[in-house]
């Protein structure tokens, strides 16, 4: 077959595949139905580096506290990290506010249908505006994150390791967007990678394209996509200070707008680097309690041991510095700590409960 009906035919096998068994997803329409975009937009910024199980609850609350584009660019920052805690990379809670004003202020609440202006927007990378362009506004336009590299490795046997093969992936990819019905061929995709050509033991045997795949037919499927070593990730060290008021209240802090975690709240702790500090600048002078195993957390690039000191205290004062508050501790619930953060909430207050909320 030539190389475009070779195309087609897979486009047109995996769109029929999609119709018959889409998963049904909160941020989807049914197959062929144009989604709202600002949905599509909620869940692709939620999406990037995170699973569909995790973002599901989260975009459902969104949309529910900010129905709209305009309500979300109307929020207060401090209420949507609030609303992201929990979810990781706070990076983008920060951008998809500052996007939501920028929507409202430059484009009239309406976001632009193309992937150039797409990228012009706060949080929006080429996956991200690629994905958009299809899924919302159907542009011919491939969406080519983890799930789907895997599938084309697979399915044209590309050796290549990753991430050298991303340009090659990139290129097969595109080439099989059907004219019509790119954000259904985009999502098509993302499904088959999460649901049947899955990295370990893909069940070749009720795939669509089985009969098109070439690392099926030369015996090599499972074993790909192949990957260049990782470095290992360097560890940094670090105390965090539990400071207990007598009437319930902890001592937490605002980070930095800037870096890692910015904007979120904390446990204020010491800076995290390769060796614990020699002199130990605590918030206040106590006598601390040190709880024997550190919290252990893993970021993209390093992973952080974080030792948790406990100290109770009678003073009402805050801390000479920035961004101290005294939070009481049935309400850290509501505040926007991190995950690691709440691992050392629990620990500290050695019962989970605490930050579940009610109902
Ligand atoms: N991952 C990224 N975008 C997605 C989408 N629209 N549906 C399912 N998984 C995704």
């Amino acid at each position: 077959m030539a190389e475009q009906g070779l195309h087609e035919d897979v486009s047109a096998k995996l769109l029929a595949w999609y119709d018959a068994h889409a998963r049904e997803l909160p941020w989807r329409s049914r197959p062929g139905i144009r989604p709202d975009p600002y949905h599509v937009w909620l869940s692709e910024i939620m999406l990037q580096q995170t699973t569909v199980a995790a973002v599901r609850d989260y975009y459902i609350k969104f949309l529910s506290l900010w129905p709209t584009v305009s309500d979300l660019a109307k929020a207060s920052q401090e209420d949507v990290l609030r609303a992201w805690a929990g979810l990781g990379y706070y990076a983008r809670a920060r951008n998809l506010h500052a996007c939501a004003i920028k929507v409202v202020n430059d484009w009239h609440g309406k976001f632009p249908d193309t992937e150039e202006a797409l990228r012009s927007l706060p949080g929006i990378g080429p996956y991200t505006a690629g994905a958009i362009a299809a899924i919302a506004f159907d542009r011919p336009h491939a969406a080519v994150d983890g799930n789907v590299e895997r599938v084309m490795a697979r399915l044209y046997a590309i050796e290549t390791p990753l991430p050298a093969a991303k340009p090659l992936i990139r290129e097969r990819a595109q080439a099989l967007v059907p004219a019509k019905r790119a954000g259904d061929f985009a999502q098509a995709l993302m499904d088959l990678g999460a649901t049947i050509c899955t990295p370990r033991t893909p069940n070749c045997r009720i795939c669509p394209c089985t009969d098109h795949c070439a690392g099926r037919a030369l015996g090599i499927a499972e074993n790909l996509p192949r990957k260049a070593p990782k470095a290992k990730v360097p560890t940094r060290r670090g105390i965090a200070f539990w400071v207990e008021r007598d009437d319930g209240h902890i001592l937490l802090r605002q980070r930095p707008q800037k870096g890692l975690l910015g904007g979120m709240m904390e446990i204020p702790s010491t800076p995290w680097e390769a060796k614990l500090p020699r002199d130990v600048v605590a918030p206040l002078t106590a006598d601390w309690n040190k709880l024997k195993a550190p919290i252990e957390h893993t970021f993209t690039h390093f992973h952080l041991q974080l030792n948790v000191w406990k100290t109770a205290t009678a003073e009402q004062s805050l801390p000479a510095g920035d961004g101290y508050r005294w939070v009481h501790k049935d309400e850290l619930v509501h505040e926007a700590l991190p995950s690691l953060m709440r691992k050392v909430v629990v620990a500290a207050l050695d019962v989970p409960s605490r930050l579940r909320k009610a109902g």
